[in-house]
């Protein structure tokens, strides 16, 4: 079936054949690429570029100072708070165990479980805190909550899209899976189906940006691995209706994935904190996987992530072994063969100094100031706040025809901010980390959007929202019509371009 977006690619292709639209669109390219360019390579002549391997090994002391006036220049914007997500916690005193923890374990790698059974020691540990955090003591007497630890949210999800898929084909002989997923789940639902040759039925979702439980119902069929619900989701920081997806589930026999990643660490703690949180995790029965993320409000440095399953007859699906290699018998548990232990090292570091206490504090103070954020938005007149979010806020414009809402974010990034766009429809979010809880950033962010709001009125300018999309990890926007990924892969070829 051809979706609007490929017929719409389709009929650019054609176009870009008349040489005059192709040397126009060439031009604009041309440009944007500059422009993309010039965001992620800004060093330039200063920090002259190593194409070839130096000669003679160079002096340690120089190659630190080089790497520490980057750390310092890219410090700023996001230890000060101007940046939606990507730091979650960010003290120095934080950083510093991470580094400590990190340098500890420098050489280790878990593929040799026998060498560094302190890395197995952590890793292990770091699953079972987590699946005791996300309910698996409450799951029921037939459930063995268990799971393993990936390189980051998108790892997890891939591992269990891959564990779904096998254990179909082993259990049903499914060998068409299709995964059905509100449209608001995270791109890495895409990517799993892509690279595993699974359906992804990308489901609309309701006027509260959930995912909508009857079209869901209908988009099941036999060849059906799993449904996938967030808490919440990335584009509007909504939780999906778990308890009603996890009564489809088990009506259809098919697996729940709860993506958590965002959400894993603080809900559990906004709900004893008495938010309003539904049930979410593996206390609701027919959830059969999570992924929750370490790396983000675990608040471990980047590099892990866990994925849950609800028995260990599900996680077997996701082990690979090998008996014929030349090489030995081999097996590993994740896409990774030999991987850092330093990251699981700092991971466990991060999840005891945090604590209970810790993780119910910083949620309480990442929620109350989400809150802040949302009632100050609220009292704007030219934005809305969508949906129910706790403190991954998105936010329109009340009158999108009136007031572009990606000029806004244009004119908060003119004043350091670097909040996420979004698209369909168009808004922006500000996911709010224990750096935005600092003293005096709710107020400078609300000044500043109230005075962007302002100055984008004052311009005068139209609303061109419509024709324009932001790109996800980047400032500004680019023309959203057929082709976009042409550009993103020649952008893609120029991160590599030294
Ligand atoms: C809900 C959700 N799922 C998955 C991911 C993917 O995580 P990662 O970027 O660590 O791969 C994210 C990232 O923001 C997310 O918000």
């Amino acid at each position: 079936m051809d979706t609007g977006e490929g017929l719409a690619s389709k009929i650019f292709e054609y176009a870009k054949r008349i040489p005059a639209v192709k040397r126009r669109v060439d031009a604009e390219y041309a440009k944007m690429m500059g422009d993309l360019r010039a965001a992620a390579k800004p060093y330039g002549d200063e920090f002259p570029s190593c194409a070839t391997l130096p000669e003679e090994g160079r002096e340690h002391a120089e190659i630190l100072a080089q790497m520490q006036a980057f750390r310092e220049r890219e410090a700023s914007r996001w230890q000060d708070g101007y940046v939606s997500g990507a730091v979650y916690h960010g003290d120095p005193e934080h950083i510093a165990l991470m580094e400590k923890a990190y340098s500890l374990h420098s050489q280790t790698n878990p593929l040799h479980s026998d060498l560094w059974p302190s890395i197995t020691k952590y890793e292990a540990e770091v699953v079972s805190m987590t699946a005791k955090m996300l309910g698996a003591d409450l799951a029921g007497d037939d459930a063995e909550v268990c799971g393993a630890i990936s390189s980051g949210g998108t790892e997890s999800i891939l591992l269990a899209m891959k564990t779904y898929r096998d254990q179909a084909r082993a259990e049903r002989g499914v060998t068409r899976p299709n995964i059905v997923a509100p449209i608001s789940a995270h791109a890495a639902f895409d990517k799993a189906a892509r690279y595993f040759g699974i359906e992804l039925r990308k489901i609309h979702t309701g006027p509260d940006f959930r995912a909508d439980l009857r079209a869901m119902r209908r988009a099941v069929d036999r060849n059906t691995i799993c449904l996938v619900g967030s808490a919440p989701c990335f584009p509007h920081g909504v939780i999906d209706p778990i308890t009603e997806l996890a009564e489809l589930a088990l009506a259809k026999g098919v697996g729940l994935h709860v993506d958590a990643c965002l959400g894993g660490f603080v809900l559990p703690w906004a709900k004893q904190l008495g938010y309003d949180v539904p049930d979410f995790d593996f206390r609701v029965p027919g959830v059969t996987s999570m992924s929750a993320d370490t790396h983000k409000y675990g608040y471990a440095a980047k590099g892990t992530s866990v994925v849950l399953y609800r028995s260990k007859a599900l996680r077997r699906h996701q082990w690979f072994t090998l008996t014929d290699w030349p090489g030995g018998i081999y097996f590993s548990p994740t896409f990774a063969g030999s991987r850092s232990g330093g990251v699981s090292a700092a991971c466990w570091a991060a999840m005891q100094s945090m604590g209970r206490k810790g993780y119910l504090d910083a949620s309480k103070a990442i929620v109350e100031t989400g809150q802040a954020i949302r009632r100050g938005i609220a009292d704007i007149p030219q934005l809305k706040v969508l949906g129910d979010p706790l403190w991954v806020i998105s936010f329109a414009a009340s009158d999108p025809a009136a007031l572009d809402i990606y000029r806004v974010s244009d004119a908060m990034s003119h004043r350091r901010w670097n909040l996420n766009g979004l698209h369909r429809p168009p808004c922006v979010h500000i996911a709010v980390t224990l750096r935005h809880t600092q003293e005096g950033v709710v107020e400078r962010f609300l000044a500043d959007l109230r005075e962007s709001v302002a100055e984008v009125e004052a311009s005068g300018a139209s609303s061109s929202e419509g024709g324009m999309a932001p790109v996800y990890g980047l400032a500004g926007t680019i023309p959203a019509r057929g082709a976009v990924s042409d550009l993103l892969e020649l952008y893609l070829d120029a991160l590599y371009e030294v």
